[in-house]
């Protein structure tokens, strides 16, 4: 985050969170000035100054005389400080994807900041924003990103020919349902791309990559979540269609937590792809896609697919090796690579 001049100072920033995982660490019994003071190679006057930041930041520290500082709790921002020290506590520390966090109290959109600094950074980027001005679903269509949202990108550098891009949607797919059902969520995937909650889709997601001549260049996996979005605000035919974690929970999720543990599942299931597809172990992939099997409400529906030049309408019967929906028409075997699904019986 800037200063008022827009500027970063690194070293301060460092010394912050450097700050938080001590405080975190320390939640049970109580850190003195002095203390923090000396881990962090600062003096007391520079804590206290971090301290106050802290709280300015929404960071609740209670503070006394004789025993010292205590956090008691944190902002609901997905700070990348917050998120690592929930991966380090899971073990994940030295996790690809979220080897670097990028947050943005507020972005035109999370996909295009990752494709502009996707080819300076590692595979596994992250982007984060709180909200988005300009947020794009698929097919040109806008986003909603209010507050209370999980909006990020991450960006990736698998070694895969560009036809392959549509497999890492799938990948997707399955670590948002996986995650979303640790969190008593009973989340489905509706083909290709929607994390679909009773019926209601709570998750969109957006592949887009970037590739020269038959190789990839980078992709960027945009994800949004309507976590603790307030289903009251959204416009009237998403009413319908659409809802939160939150509307479905009955309270607010945790979306630290949440964002940390997608991550993790992110990152096994990229190990999983870059199996398959780089190493040439093609068996990790059939096992994913039994896994998308099961975790999707689209195979066995009859649906209408709205693709560039045509429509089709069929039953769906399978999902082949190559990622594409196989759908059996009147007229024969169909298998979708990319389109509009709606589901008519
Ligand atoms: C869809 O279902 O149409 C896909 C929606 C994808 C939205 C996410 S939010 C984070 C990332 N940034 C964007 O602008 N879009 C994706």
């Amino acid at each position: 985050m800037g200063n008022d001049t827009g500027k970063v100072d690194v070293n301060k920033e460092h010394t912050r969170d450097g700050l938080v995982k001590i405080l975190h660490d320390f939640r049970d019994a109580p850190i003195s000035g002095e203390e923090l003071g000396e881990k962090l190679g600062v003096s007391r006057a520079a804590v206290n100054s971090h301290i106050n930041q802290l709280r300015e930041m929404g960071y609740v520290i209670d503070a006394a005389t004789k025993t010292g500082y205590r956090l008691v709790s944190v902002p609901d921002r997905l700070l990348p400080v917050e998120l690592r020290v929930r991966l380090d506590d899971l073990g994940a520390a030295d996790a690809c994807i979220g080897c670097e966090i990028h947050y943005f109290p507020k972005l035109e959109s999370t996909n295009d900041t990752a494709k502009a600094i996707a080819p300076d950074v590692h595979d596994g980027t992250v982007v984060i924003a709180e909200m988005q001005t300009k947020g794009r679903g698929r097919l040109g269509r806008a986003w909603m990103s209010p507050e209370g949202g999980i909006w990020l990108s991450v960006v990736l550098k698998p070694k895969i020919a560009p036809q392959d891009a549509a497999k890492l949607t799938l990948m997707a797919g399955i670590a948002v349902a996986y995650t979303m059902r640790e969190f008593d969520i009973p989340a489905e995937i509706k083909w290709p791309n929607d994390i679909l909650v009773n019926g209601k889709k709570v998750c969109g997601i957006l592949t887009e990559m970037s590739s020269e001549a038959d190789v990839m260049e980078y992709a960027v996996l945009g994800i949004g979540i309507d976590a603790n979005v307030d289903t009251q605000k959204f416009p009237l035919e998403a009413k319908v269609s659409a809802t939160s974690m939150q509307a479905e929970l009955g309270h607010p999720v945790d979306r630290l937590e949440f964002t940390a543990k997608l991550l993790i599942r992110l990152n096994e299931e990229y190990a999983r792809f870059e199996k398959a597809f780089v190493d040439g172990e093609i068996r990790a992939f059939d096992a994913m896609l039994d896994e998308w099997k099961s975790l999707s409400d689209t195979i066995g529906r009859v649906v209408t697919i709205q693709m560039r030049t045509k429509i089709i309408s069929g039953e769906a019967a399978g999902i082949d090796h190559n990622g594409a929906l196989i759908v059996e028409t009147d007229g024969g075997i169909e298998r979708v690579f990319a389109g509009d699904c709606v589901y008519t019986r």
